[in-house]
């Protein structure tokens, strides 16, 4: 078959089974065989780019970095909603509307909590995606939208048609972007819409495709030319292709919009985003023009917000964790209670001040709620319950060292003054070792800990020392010889581990991933980033007063210039070293391809060591640095053995250039 048919019929197999999984939720095949075409297709594109298509699903992985978002000027503008709280006002709206017209239904509709976007496709044919902006100017966020999974980028009708709907982050996704932005350092989204138009506003559209957005489809712009009604413009969404949110419906009285109302209210709690409200539309488009608009917003719609759920429960105890920078943070023990869906038992309190300024005390009656409907947060006291509660006194000392607490002048942090505090040592080491960080994949958080307990590991030299106990540690309850010589040969990989990794290993206050690569690209080494001064480094664009401050701060103070020294002894990588694709093992190599090969075609692998710097060659000969030995290679397998080539199979290759191809 030839690549350009393949390509198309590639598209449209894919496109058909991303409309199943995302839009209807009927997945049709396997992830795996998904993968398997959408590789195949990349793989085509990339060697026939004359053949690509745009409404590619390959698309959707996100490949452009912008400068900044180009601005769009609405043709119909975006117009917002008014609000109702009560039923009170709920009648209201509707006597409004019964004053000019008669014979009207409604329609009632989830209020999605995202961020609005408008869609044009141009024959039948995605063209852009605009963000609201003021309601008249937004912007140009075509290649982000575009890799969202379930945005059609080609509808079932031929037609032009402008369309909107609310791009959403789903908890789960809510939930993963936050706890990889806590593993490395970098500020939480306080909830799912922010962390959504955070998202949509990223000049990487791959960091984007990583952040698993979805969109819900609810306005056709200009409807009365398609159809009649709200709910038949629901349906047209959906018959186009588009992913519209099934829980609409269609009430005819304000009775049977009060009663759908509590229903939603209910229901929402289990549903797997968040939702703020219900949206209620008159149904019949013929009456739009006569209930009228004000500057802002329809008359013919409203937005009945629900309460955030709040729930009261009793503060029984005040607690203190330890972090591993040192900072020693209040929580909350709650008794436990339901609130938005799970059960809640502990909140953070921040820290000093924020219990001070709400008085909180334990033994106190408190409401809890869930802020952005996931982080548990105690929202304020009920000062007519309270007996004879004593007022919150901060600890004074370490709960794990037992060393005084200190608090820096301007800063709401408590620090433990212990600078070998065991509490904030095992969390240090904890961090060192993680994944983000020095990644030593066997010496994970129990690991640490066993260790720790036993007097091994008291402080992050210590790791680099575990080698010359291998005998003893055989002799621990559940290591044995296996598991020690994995860790151990882990530890020592990591001596390589790159200069950024390392620098944010270290746990220095401020210091996130982020950070630690601009800092290594400006000091290149240990020696250079120890003798900055706090002028030097804030002349760097994204560096901070606060993280100047603490740069200089932890390289003046003894105790760290003593670990620095230490690890550098130990063998520790320290130098950052430029452009690592230059020095792929093939560069400036011989290489000889044999055998089937069943990943790549014998043109792409020859295409891809030729971009690595490599030669490739047809026969062997002492000259020859490597053969990648596919299936049933016959002779020059041999050959390559009898002169002590080194051999390679397909997988092996795959490996030494994945992440680069
Ligand atoms: S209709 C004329 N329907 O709520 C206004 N909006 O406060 C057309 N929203 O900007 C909006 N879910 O971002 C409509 N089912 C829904 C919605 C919805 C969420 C958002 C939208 C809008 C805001 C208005």
């Amino acid at each position: 078959m030839d690549a350009k048919q393949r390509i198309q019929d590639l598209i449209q197999i894919i496109n058909q089974a991303n409309h199943d999984y995302h839009t209807k939720d009927q997945p049709t095949i396997t992830d795996f065989e998904y993968d398997k075409l959408l590789h195949e297709l990349v793989d085509l594109e990339t060697q026939y780019p004359e053949f690509k298509q745009n409404d590619s699903p390959s698309e959707k992985i996100g490949g452009v970095v912008l400068d900044g978002f180009q601005k769009v000027t609405h043709l119909v503008p975006m117009m917002s909603l008014s609000n109702v709280f009560n039923d009170v006002e709920l009648e209201s709206f509707d006597e409004r509307i019964g004053k000019v017209v008669s014979n009207y239904s409604f329609v009632t509709e989830l209020k999605i909590d995202g961020l609005a976007v408008s869609l044009t496709y141009i024959n039948g044919e995605f063209l852009r995606a605009a963000t609201r902006g003021n309601g008249v100017v937004g912007e140009d966020v075509t290649g982000n939208v575009k890799t969202i999974k379930s945005l059609p980028l080609k509808l079932i009708e031929n037609i032009d048609i402008e369309v909107r709907g609310e791009i959403f982050m789903p908890h789960k996704s809510f939930k993963r972007v936050n706890e990889e932005k806590m593993s490395l350092d970098e500020p939480l989204f306080a909830n799912p819409r922010n962390a959504a138009a955070g998202t949509i506003r990223q000049l990487d559209a791959k960091v984007v495709a990583s952040r698993n957005l979805d969109l819900f489809l609810y306005t056709v712009v200009d409807a009365s030319k398609y159809v009649n009604s709200q709910m038949e413009a629901l349906a047209y969404l959906q018959k186009l292709g588009f992913k519209v949110n099934m829980n609409y419906h269609h009430v005819k009285d304000l009775d049977a919009l009060k009663n759908k109302i509590s229903e939603y209210d209910l229901m929402r709690k289990s549903l797997p985003y968040d939702t703020d409200g219900v949206v209620i539309k008159v149904n019949e488009f013929q009456l739009y023009n006569m209930i009228g608009y004000t500057s802002k917003s329809p008359k013919w719609a409203t937005a009945y917000k629900f309460q955030a759920e709040q729930v009261e429960t009793v503060l029984k105890d005040i607690t203190f964790q330890i972090g591993r920078t040192g900072v020693v943070t209040p929580v909350a023990e709650l008794e436990p209670v339901v609130v938005s869906g799970s059960t809640v038992a502990r909140a953070t309190l921040h820290n000093e001040d924020y219990i001070v300024t709400k008085d909180i005390r334990i033994g106190d009656y408190v409401i809890v709620h869930k802020a952005g409907e996931i982080i548990p947060e105690v929202l304020n006291v009920l000062l007519e319950k309270r007996t004879n509660q004593k007022p919150f006194e901060m600890r004074s000392d370490c709960p794990v060292c037992a060393f005084p607490l200190i608090r820096k002048k301007g800063e709401a942090d408590h620090y433990c003054s212990n600078p070998d505090c065991p509490g904030k040592n095992i969390n240090a080491l904890i961090h060192f070792s993680s994944r983000v960080a020095m990644d030593i994949d066997t010496l994970g958080e129990k690991v640490v800990e066993t260790l720790h307990e036993l007097g091994y590991l008291n402080n992050i030299p210590d790791i680099y020392r575990l080698n010359t106990f291998q005998n003893e540690l055989k002799e621990i309850p559940g290591f044995g010889d296996k598991k020690v010589e994995k860790l151990i040969s882990a530890i020592e990989a990591s001596k390589k581990q790159t200069f950024d990794k390392l620098l944010f290993g270290l746990g220095i206050k401020h210091v996130g991933a982020k950070v630690a690569k601009t800092l290594v690209k400006h000091y290149p080494s240990i020696d250079d980033l120890m003798n900055a001064n706090y002028s030097d480094l804030i002349e760097i664009n994204e560096i901070g007063e606060m993280i100047a401050l603490s740069i200089v701060a932890y390289f003046n103070n003894p105790v760290y210039r003593d670990l620095i020294n230490n690890l550098k002894s130990l063998g520790l990588n320290m130098v950052f070293e430029r452009e690592t694709v230059l020095e792929h093992a093939f560069n400036g190599k011989t290489i000889v391809l044999t055998g089937k090969l069943n990943i790549f075609s014998r043109d792409q692998a020859s295409d891809i060591i030729e971009k690595l710097g490599g030669k490739v060659s047809s026969s062997i000969s002492a000259k020859t640095d490597l053969l990648v030995a596919g299936e049933d290679a016959g002779s020059k397998l041999k050959k390559a053995n009898e002169l002590g080539v080194k051999v390679i199979d397909e997988e092996e290759f795959k490996v030494m250039i994945d992440g680069l191809y």
